[in-house]
């Protein structure tokens, strides 16, 4: 099979450090940003609803929720989400209102996911902006999370599709569980790379798999492109939160909106971390922070140890085999404006700052 535009870009990158958009860090941040405009523009309209969906939720409501709710989705990131159930859509004529509902819905969740991990984190700052924790309280972060995550479930039911209903429970199940799992390893620096994966499969993968398979589900897609549509959210989910583990070390904190190491200083292992204590079993620089959480010197030493490059370089390897297996996954599809976004997401994500 030949391949795509897509996979020789990420065989040509893979011999070098990823994220090199341009030398400078606004200039990247630009052209990352044009790149996702690109990919956005065959849903360009779709996504300006599931937007003004959002912005929405805040109306009618309590001044106090109102100026909450606005807080929160000023500040929602990327919309990776709704624009794969979107893309997802494009491959069966597509009953477009109930793909803004599913679409708002799985944003919703996500967001009501980080509301609660900034709970659990006692995070202040999330992509560089104030948390609700910080503004208005920890306790209002929690029921302002349950009230996110709750109009998402309503929303998925407006759309009065069960088996799309089944799987959005599904993934809220595994994000739950695959957060609880990693609180329960939290200090063990003992972790497995089987351990790390299951645990981003559930608390990030699941979520993307859904989105995809629920796009085609509401489009009226036949199985066989389904199927198709989930494995690629799969595969995008799990490289996009390698990626994501990856510039915890390796972005700057201008990038990344928080502080470099910061998987480490809570007691988090992730794949980087992982492939350290594998290639140097030597060091302790790690176990030594984990028994005294907190010690800035500490920290420095286990964040170097992480930051050497071929340890990122073997992450990225990680990340790199899920951008294929995203992309063979996606061949089958036919081609239109859709299946070329779906292929230059996998090429944006990997490549991404921030
Ligand atoms: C962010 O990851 C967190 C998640 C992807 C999942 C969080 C899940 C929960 C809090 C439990 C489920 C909650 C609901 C509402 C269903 P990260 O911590 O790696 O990213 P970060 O560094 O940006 O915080
Ligand atoms: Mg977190």
């Amino acid at each position: 099979m030949q391949a795509t535009k897509s996979q020789q870009t990420i065989r040509r990158d893979s011999g070098r450090r990823k994220g090199d958009f341009t030398s400078s860090t606004d200039g990247r941040m630009e052209l990352a940003a044009e790149l996702l405009d690109r990919i956005y523009d065959p849903i360009r309209d779709e996504m300006h609803q599931v937007g003004q969906n959002l912005k929405d939720l805040g109306r009618d409501q309590s001044p106090f929720l109102s100026q909450i709710l606005d807080h929160v989705m000023d500040n929602t990131g990327k919309r990776l989400r709704p624009a794969l159930a979107l893309l997802a859509s494009r491959f069966h004529p597509y009953d477009r209102h109930a793909v803004e509902t599913m679409a708002s819905a799985v944003e919703l969740l996500h967001v009501a996911a980080l509301v609660h991990d900034d709970f659990l984190d006692n995070s202040n700052i999330r992509r560089g902006r104030a948390t609700i924790g910080s503004l208005w309280g920890r306790n209002a972060a929690v029921l302002v999370g349950d009230f996110v995550l709750a109009t998402a479930a309503k929303l998925v039911c407006d759309t009065g599709d069960i088996r799309v209903m089944q799987l959005f429970a599904q993934a809220t199940v595994q994000l739950s569980s695959g957060e609880l799992h990693e609180m329960a390893g939290a200090y063990n620096w003992r972790q497995s790379r089987e351990d790390y994966l299951q645990r981003i499969h559930d608390k990030t993968a699941s979520l993307f798999a859904t989105t995809g398979e629920a796009g085609a589900i509401l489009s009226g897609a036949p199985e066989p492109i389904t199927e198709a549509l989930r494995d690629y959210g799969f595969n995008l989910g799990m490289a996009f939160q390698i990626v994501d583990d990856i510039l915890d070390f390796d972005a700057t904190r201008e990038e990344m909106g928080k502080p470099v190491g910061n998987d480490l200083a809570q007691g988090i292992m992730t794949l980087p971390a992982i492939i350290a204590v594998e290639r140097y079993p030597d060091d302790d620089s790690i176990s030594r922070l984990f028994r005294k959480p907190g010690d800035d010197d500490r920290l420095d030493r286990a964040v170097a140890l992480v930051q050497d490059s071929s340890v990122i370089e073997e992450s990225y390897a990680v990340a790199g085999q899920f951008c294929e297996t995203a992309l063979e996954r996606v061949a089958v599809l036919e081609e239109n404006p859709a299946r070329e976004s779906l292929e230059e997401l996998v090429t944006y994500l990997v490549n991404r700052r921030g």
